[in-house]
């Protein structure tokens, strides 16, 4: 069987920093219940003139460059992302313009927040048929315009950034040995944006009533479902894969909340040094997280070749998924 290996990676984050302190001056809230709560330090923030594309334009070309790919041989870009630059065409569609990728095709896949190991998943798919030999996969968002900055239970909460990962071919058994993807839409209510499309089009009144913008009602009832199946979801692939949690070098969780992080980690038996942590810096960033995350670990020299990495993410939906790479 072919594997798809990760043969590159990128990141990028908008240069503007809003701290939790500036968020106190705006909002009435305060960094301690920010930091207490979430882990949450600060986070960027995309500039007017910057869209989800934008963002995800410089880590794509990162990770090209770092693979030693150039944007011609790109056969295939997939976007996770709910924070498109339009309804159409896909951020997908203009990240392969920007980026000069020839006439490779081009899609957006949305998972909420589980958008990057969907789309790691979707593109690994190709190169594991031997349909493709190099496929570009993105992680893309602007959560900024998605909050409600009148609403301080989520606004705090979310970030802007992109992060990306080139796939080719594995010479060796390594690679992306499995990736998991879970859905259950029961618990739509507890995470959505329920206005700006075909449910809630964009009308005067529905504007009025803020429906294009996120709504968490229950964000205690997201923190428990999202432990409960990170934990479950993260043991089940390493055990039908014939591993035991001790055995992985590196966790790359989905960066939501410190908390939530801790909590998984605990039920793996994992130590934190373990775990790749950057959500005091960006906040959630959706889809963009778990890439983001590996792309710093491995700048940072933290994944070497050999290493068994676990991805795991969640989001609305609710979403989930995990992914299980041996490093080459
Ligand atoms: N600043 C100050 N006070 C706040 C803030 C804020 N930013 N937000 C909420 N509060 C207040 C509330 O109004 C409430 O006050 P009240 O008791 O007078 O009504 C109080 O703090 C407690 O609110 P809770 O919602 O009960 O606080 P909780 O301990 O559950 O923490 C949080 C809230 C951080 C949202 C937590 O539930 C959480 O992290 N849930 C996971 C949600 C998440 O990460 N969603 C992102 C997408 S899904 C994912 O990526 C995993």
């Amino acid at each position: 069987m072919i594997r798809a290996r990760i043969a590159g990676l990128g990141a990028y984050a908008p240069t503007r920093v809003l701290t939790n302190h500036e968020l106190e001056q705006r909002l009435g809230t305060s960094d301690e219940w920010i930091t207490q709560r979430t882990g949450i330090r600060e986070r960027r923030i995309a500039d007017a003139s910057e869209a989800t594309s934008d963002l995800a334009l410089p880590a794509a070309r990162q990770a090209l460059e770092r693979a030693g790919a150039t944007p011609a041989e790109v056969e295939l870009i997939v976007v996770g992302t709910s924070t498109a630059d339009m309804v159409f065409p896909s951020t997908a569609n203009f990240v392969q313009h920007k980026l000069g990728a020839g006439h490779a095709g081009s899609v957006d896949v949305s998972a909420a927040c589980s958008g990057s190991v969907y789309s790691l998943s979707v593109g690994a798919q190709y190169i594991e048929t031997g349909k493709y030999r190099t496929v570009l996969v993105i992680g893309a968002e602007t959560y900024s315009r998605l909050v409600d900055w009148d609403d301080l239970r989520t606004c705090v909460l979310f970030g802007d950034g992109a992060g990306a990962a080139v796939l080719r071919p594995a010479a060796d058994g390594s690679g992306i040995l499995d990736t998991d993807l879970y859905s259950d839409g029961q618990y739509a209510d507890l995470l959505y944006v329920p206005g700006g499309r075909s449910r809630h089009p964009a009308t005067r009144e529905s504007v009025a009533q803020r429906l294009q913008f996120l709504k968490m009602p229950k964000g205690d009832e997201v923190f428990k479902v999202a432990v409960r199946t990170l934990a479950e979801a993260s043991l089940a692939i390493l055990e039908k894969n014939g591993f035991g949690p001790d055995t992985v070098d590196l966790f790359v969780p989905h960066q939501a909340n410190i908390r939530i992080i801790e909590a998984v980690a605990k039920r793996l038996h994992l130590p934190m040094g373990k775990v790749v942590v950057n959500v005091d810096r960006y906040g959630n960033t959706a889809a963009a997280s778990v890439y983001v995350a590996l792309a710093e670990a491995w700048s940072e020299g933290r994944v070497r070749p050999g290493d068994l990495v676990l991805l795991a993410t969640f989001g609305g939906g609710f979403t989930w998924g995990t992914a299980l790479v041996r490093w080459s």
